[in-house]
């Protein structure tokens, strides 16, 4: 299988990035493209519960001595890593999940992060899209735990607050040596501002509407991908999942 390829979700807390992730991830099951690779790279990891899935283990509860001492005798790190992450993941039709999860206790997140570029190295190339669900800042990109994604996108409200943070996150995006081109906005829980033509610090690629059924599958804890198709959010998020394909190219069509 040819290279997937991967969209990053990006942006301040509370601005919808999971919403938008799990919608995404609906929008492409619905048009056929799959096999899909969700990555729940947020620390606080809720991506599993917007796609109805279930994690029993994160990478972030492997201990590196523990790891280190169970590789049986005679298996290879790198078998090993493999038949571990395959335990991780969790299955569903057509998408897979792994989440990091964060460390127990004080540990640090350095072996979590460390599994987490080693897993998304050895399990993408099953895939044809891999769609991450990022912590609020860039780190997981300084860090180049997920590599150099084909599109990041940067949610924002639509507030002046929200336009300035996704301006700073381009901002470090580039310093850390991303292609500004992969950058695309996408305004969330729109009310019709910022107006059409105003000047953003990244080109727009589309807006999802203030959504009540959104909050609704929020306050019940039912998963988002559980949406009708004809609610408003989930009709925005599929035009957006058309141009991200159109964007993606020879990349993710298998
Ligand atoms: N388009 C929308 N319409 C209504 N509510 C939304 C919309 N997008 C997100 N929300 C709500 O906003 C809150 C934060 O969304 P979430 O996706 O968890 O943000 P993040 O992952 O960026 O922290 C949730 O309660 C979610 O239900
Ligand atoms: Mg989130």
């Amino acid at each position: 299988m040819a290279a997937p390829c991967r969209i990053a979700v990006t942006g301040k807390g509370g601005t919808g990035k999971t919403t938008l992730a799990a919608l995404l991830a609906a929008s492409f099951l619905s048009a056929g493209v799959r096999p899909i690779l969700a990555v729940d790279a947020d620390p606080n990891a809720n991506y599993h519960e917007a796609l109805g899935l279930t994690v029993r283990e994160t990478l972030g509860s492997m201990r590196e001595e523990a790891f280190t001492r169970s590789i049986p005798p005679g298996m290879s790190r790198t078998a090993f890593l493999a038949l571990r992450f395959r335990q991780v993941l969790v299955e569903s039709d057509g998408l897979d999940l792994i989440a990091m999860g964060r460390p127990e206790g004080t540990g640090c997140y350095c072996f979590a992060n460390n599994l987490l570029a080693e897993a998304m190295a050895i399990l993408q190339r099953d895939y044809r899209l891999v769609i991450i669900d990022s912590e609020a800042g860039l780190e997981h990109i300084s860090r180049g735990t997920i590599g150099t994604p084909d599109l990041l996108l940067v949610v924002t409200d639509p507030g002046m607050r929200g336009i300035r943070t996704a301006s700073r996150i381009r901002e470090i995006a580039v310093s850390l040596g991303l292609d500004p081109a992969t950058m695309h906005l996408v305004i969330n829980r729109d009310r019709g501002a910022p107006k059409e033509g105003a000047a953003l610090p990244v080109p727009l690629l589309g807006r999802i509407p203030e959504d009540p059924a959104v909050q609704e599958a929020d306050l019940e804890g039912r998963p988002l991908v559980s949406l009708p198709p004809e609610a408003p959010s989930r009709q925005a998020v599929a035009v957006l999942a058309g141009k991200i394909l159109a964007i993606c190219g020879g990349r993710g069509r298998g």
